[in-house]
């Protein structure tokens, strides 16, 4: 899948010194915990995990520069359950700003409803995170509530988050790329 400047591509075993250097960035380390230490190890089992499709329970793409194939980041359908799925994604800190989490969201949801048929995704975040709070509304996901100290983060606290909410019959924010996956 293609937009101008990103490529979502499945992940490759040649990914791994960059995710490995891409979970230890605090800000990922801290709203995408691992549960955790990132080693050679985990970050193997990381990649081997998001390769294998075969359950159907997820859709997990690596975010690429479509000139030098350098990785941007993450980007992933999980819990995909009767047309129902959760999305997650992260950006490594050299690509952030740039509009590549945002592109990359809507994407894969764009790919979601028409490929997958799924007829709701949502995600969470911390409230105390506001850049993924803008990915998502750019991305065309409501905030639908804030869930009280629902989940705990890297950093060992208990976050209220977020709940946002997309449905296949929504429109689209403008602004949106309007483009589908090639
Ligand atoms: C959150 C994250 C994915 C954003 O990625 P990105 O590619 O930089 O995001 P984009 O460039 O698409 O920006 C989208 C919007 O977020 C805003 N934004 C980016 N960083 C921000 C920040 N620190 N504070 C507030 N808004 C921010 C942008 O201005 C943009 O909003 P706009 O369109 O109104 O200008 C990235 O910062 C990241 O990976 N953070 C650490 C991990 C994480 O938070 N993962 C999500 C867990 S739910």
């Amino acid at each position: 899948m293609t937009v101008p400047g990103l490529v979502l591509r499945p992940w490759l075993e040649a990914d791994a010194p960059a995710v490995e250097a891409a979970l230890r960035d605090p800000d990922i380390a801290r709203w995408n915990p691992q549960g955790g230490p990132v080693d050679e190890e985990s970050t193997r089992r990381w990649l081997r995990r998001r390769a294998d499709w075969s359950a159907g329970d997820h859709v997990s793409l690596a975010v690429a520069d479509d000139v030098d194939g350098s990785l941007l980041g993450s980007v992933s359908l999980h819990d995909i359950h009767a047309a129902d799925a959760e999305i997650g994604y992260w950006v490594v800190p050299a690509a952030r700003g740039r509009g590549v989490a945002s592109r990359a969201v809507e994407l894969l949801t764009r790919w979601g409803f028409e490929q997958l048929a799924l007829h709701r995704i949502q995600l969470c975040h911390a409230t105390a995170n506001p850049a993924s709070c803008r990915v998502a509304e750019r991305a065309g996901y409501r905030v639908e509530g804030t869930l009280r100290e629902s989940y705990q983060y890297g950093d060992g606290r208990r976050h209220d988050e977020h709940m946002h909410g997309r449905l296949a019959t929504d429109r689209w924010p403008a602004g949106a790329t309007g483009e589908w996956p090639g």
